[in-house]
């Protein structure tokens, strides 16, 4: 049976019904429209699916849809913000932060986390804080080069 859930998705207030076993990646991607969010792995251990919930950065394949009730969901969809891109999607842009494209909104988001977080300064605290995001390109001194011009 399915059950509902409410939650803020990229600002606006959503209510689905869901198989409590679904996941907050296919919920996104299946029931909600939401495509930029992207699944690699379905297992942790990529980070493609990296969205922000209550500011913190997660995999959303490792969180099932039904336990985010409340909760304030914002995707890569939801970053850009009255007709502009946010400055980690400007700064990914002008320093060529990625080839072939597939891991960017989920390296956009953690990088959005992470800067809120504040505790990464340096190309290695970035390097490590989202070693979390693979590139199979191996674009990531750009993705570093991109998230320090924000952060400085
Ligand atoms: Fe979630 Fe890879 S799809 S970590």
């Amino acid at each position: 049976a399915k059950i509902p859930v409410s939650f803020r998705l990229n600002g606006a207030p959503t209510t689905i019904e869901l198989a409590p076993w679904t996941t907050l990646l296919d919920a996104l991607r299946n029931h909600m429209g939401l495509t930029g969010t992207k699944k690699g792995c379905d297992h942790g251990q990529c980070g493609a699916c990296t969205v922000l919930v209550d500011g913190q950065r997660i995999n959303a394949c490792l969180t099932l849809a039904v336990m985010k009730e409340g909760a304030d969901i914002r995707t890569v969809e939801g970053l850009a913000e009255h007709g502009h891109l946010h400055p980690v999607q400007d700064a990914f842009i002008e320093y060529d932060a990625f080839q072939c494209g597939y891991c960017t909104p989920g390296q956009i988001c953690s990088a959005v986390g992470l800067i809120a977080e504040g505790h990464a300064h340096s190309a290695e605290e970035i390097r490590e804080a989202m070693s979390g995001n693979i590139c199979r390109c191996g674009a990531y001194p750009n993705i570093v080069e991109a998230v320090k011009h924000v952060i400085d």
